[in-house]
């Protein structure tokens, strides 16, 4: 290989959206046919693949097939819930199942490689991008980062229905000063490797081939010029060696952060430190052959990056057939298909979390015939797919309107009271208060445009936008029985939106099924049984506030002075994480433990009864933590290590059993080595963070360094 059509082995490049769908201009062709591409960024579809890597295999020099590359976050047609929602259902096996799916429409498409999941842990729900992850806790963060590496990817990149899976944003991206995206992070390295490397240990221990850095710097080091993190961390402790991309025209950024004055020297720094592909900003196929051609950049760096990718085309089995991804037929049969329908609907009612439910307001009973829909969003059928939806479309997908009405015997009445979430023309409000006295039930459908979420979209106030909560004061004020739906992309503040409606359905973006999943549980067919995979605080100014934080000196004790509280509100979170109600009601037993007291080489086993105490059958996440009541570094008040769903009847009771290990009990000690350490844990098990029974263990023997690199590669 020349040079050149080395650096065009690196060099990414988008496709441009036409009429018809994506499309590459001519002069990228011409690239293509001089060997200066290797890949390209959103051209997706079975033709128009196959169109490009006929030329790239028959007219370029060397005949290397391309790689289509592709932001399938959360489904490729068929649109699942956001990730955030599909996190509430604490189900990495349909966290897998979803990938799946996605994964077998988007190879249809001709599409080889994802850019998810998306495993940025977030404390941040200023930060608009908190709806790609799967919220605020290490635990379940690895493990639906794993399960949904294994959904990508399957048991092998070489399938033709597999995707490479790229674990983004590596690293600490969620954490942004003040939630502005973009921003600044500056965390310390406890934090770091205590908290927001975890998931991303378990993408790589999972297999993903491909990982993208943040546009976020760390410890003043922009991560796509972090030699440390890329070379030092992740390829030689942890000996992973896939391909790093870059994310978009971030090597250029290089030199907005101000750490190079080039491009020239933008681009030596990102290879240098292990970015192998550039995407969009085009400095490795423009300008880097110049780096090596003056001695400013070694030959076996750039050879290096150039393996990784040829070998990422290899494994896709490229080499043998560049055409076996994308088919017309395949399209056909998979896109939309009844199966891929039918995950949508149950990843959304899985999904959806029951935030209150007074005077069972919910489910809606035969009583209600005539039901008043009010809200702008209820016939908003965009906006339930939420931001990065693929090649997802509205036309395909079904609003909450659309189902509501398609049920038999129930009239329903649609005025949506205001003319979209942020405006302030209160002029529809009599309307919708007309329609709701004369219903017998009213769904309030609330929440954020999807545009209100995902990459660029920070806010300052999460509370809900513009005049809606006048809308749902005007509503219950007619003492009709309301339930709201939420739509939205982050934890809302929602004191307000709680102080005046009975019910509250926490949906998110739930899809292309929306309509369909939200009417179950409205109507009681489903159960709800979501919990919040992050914190709701009450204002805005609490955040951060999440619950695995630390006692302090002066913990909290409300309404009493000189201890960590506010003045001016409660504390605690509004809902807190791992919270979700349902239709029936579970009762706990007290938690049991095989011993009192383990040692190093031990495993504690804990049973708990869980009932349903009520006459609905139901499904509860049954949440398990632990405590380490004193250690040498402070320990967190509580830690999530495992979690159950288990499906009850009615009066019917099961033993839900947990295994503890000590690497759950593990912790990065005073001298940043994983260590254990004896002495006395609490283990809380419930039905929420703030909703537990405790039992208490010792760890007996002495302080033991634990040879695991990170935390939390649960297997689950
Ligand atoms: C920018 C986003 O940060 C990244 O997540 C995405 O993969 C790229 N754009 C490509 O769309």
């Amino acid at each position: 290989m020349t040079l050149e059509e080395k650096m065009g082995q690196l060099a990414q490049y988008p496709s441009q959206w036409s009429d018809t769908g994506p499309s590459v201009p001519a002069g990228r062709k011409e690239d293509v046919r001089a060997g200066k591409v290797g890949s390209f960024l959103s051209h997706y579809g079975a033709e128009a693949t196959q169109e490009m890597q006929e030329i790239a295999v028959t007219e370029s020099r060397l005949g290397i097939p391309l790689l289509f590359a592709y932001d399938v976050v959360h489904g490729y047609r068929t649109i699942f819930p956001i990730p955030l929602g599909e996190a509430s259902s604490f189900n990495p096996d349909l966290a897998r199942r979803t990938a799946r799916a996605a994964a077998r429409e988007a190879t249809a498409g001709g599409v080889h490689w994802t850019f998810a999941p998306m495993i940025d842990l977030s404390r941040e729900p200023r930060w608009g991008r908190v709806m790609e992850g799967a919220g605020e806790d290490p635990y379940l963060n690895s493990i639906l980062a794993r399960a949904r590496v294994q959904g990508f990817q399957g048991p092998s990149v070489a399938a033709d229905t597999t995707v490479m899976a790229t674990a983004k944003h590596f690293v600490g991206y969620g954490a942004p000063q003040a939630g502005r995206d973009y921003h600044t992070v500056d965390i310390s390295k406890r934090t770091l490797h205590e908290i927001y490397l975890p998931p991303v240990y378990a993408a790589l221990d999972a297999g993903a081939r491909s990982v993208m850095p943040g546009f976020n710097e760390i410890a003043g080091i922009p991560m796509h010029a972090h030699d440390r993190l890329i070379n030092g961390l992740l390829r030689n402790d942890w000996n992973w060696d896939g391909v790093v991309v870059s994310d978009y025209t971030a090597i250029w950024e290089l030199k907005k952060h101000g750490i190079a004055d080039t491009d020239l020297s933008a681009g030596i720094q990102a290879l240098e430190a292990g970015v192998d592909v550039d995407m969009v900003s085009g400095i490795y196929g423009d300008t880097l052959a110049t780096g090596v051609q003056e001695g400013r950049l070694r030959l076996d760096d750039v050879n290096r990056a150039v393996r990784r990718v040829l070998r990422a085309k290899w494994d896709a089995g490229l080499f043998e057939d560049p055409f076996r991804y994308g088919s017309p037929e395949r399209e056909d049969e998979v896109i939309l298909s009844d199966s891929h329908r039918d995950l949508a609907r149950t990843a959304a009612q899985q999904s959806m979390v029951l935030l209150k439910n007074e005077d069972e307001v919910l489910p809606l009973g035969d009583g209600v015939e005539t039901l008043a829909v009010i809200g702008p969003l209820a016939d908003d059928a965009r906006t339930i797919l939420g931001e990065w939806a693929g090649a997802g479309r509205a036309e395909d997908a079904i609003s909450v309107l659309d189902a509501l009405q398609n049920r038999t015997g129930v009239d329903v009445r649609y005025v949506p009271g205001l003319p979209d979430v942020r405006s302030t023309d209160m002029s529809g409000v009599d309307d919708a208060v007309d329609a709701v006295r004369q219903a017998d039930a009213a769904i309030l459908v609330l929440g954020e445009h999807y545009s209100m979420s995902g990459e660029a979209a920070s806010r300052t106030s999460i509370d809900l936008p513009g005049r809606q909560q006048d809308l749902a004061d005007a509503v219950t004020a007619t003492g009709t029985p309301t339930a709201a739906v939420l739509l939205n992309g982050r934890p809302l503040a929602l004191s307000t939106l709680d102080d005046s409606v009975p019910a509250i359905l926490e949906a998110w973006y739930p899809g292309t099924e929306a309509g369909p999943a939200v009417a179950d549980v409205l109507f009681g067919e489903v159960n709800p049984s979501g919990k919040l995979p992050m914190t709701f605080p009450r204002e805005t100014g609490q955040i951060p506030i999440f619950y695995n934080h630390k006692n302090t000196g002066r913990p909290p004790v409300q309404d009493q002075d000189y201890t960590s509280t506010y003045l001016d509100t409660h504390w605690t979170p509004l809902y807190p994480f791992g919270h979700g109600l349902s239709y029936t009601s579970f009762a706990y037993g007290a938690p049991k433990l095989n011993k009192g007291s383990i040692t190093i080489n031990d495993t504690l086993r804990m049973t708990v009864d869980v009932s349903n105490t009520g006459d609905r059958a139901g499904t509860e996440v049954v949440q398990l933590y632990v405590e380490d009541s004193t250690a040498s570094v402070t320990p967190r008040v509580k830690e999530l290590r495992g979690m159950k769903r288990v499906h009850l009847s009615p009066g019917e009771t099961k033993t839900v059993r947990f295994a503890v290990t000590p690497e759950d009990l593990t912790f990065i000690g005073p001298r940043m080595r994983r260590i254990v350490e004896p002495g006395h844990f609490h283990l809380h098990v419930g039905t929420s963070s703030a909703d537990v029974q405790t039992s208490t263990f010792q760890l007996t023997g002495s302080t033991t360094p634990i040879p695991v690199t990170e935390i939390s590669s649960p297997t689950q």
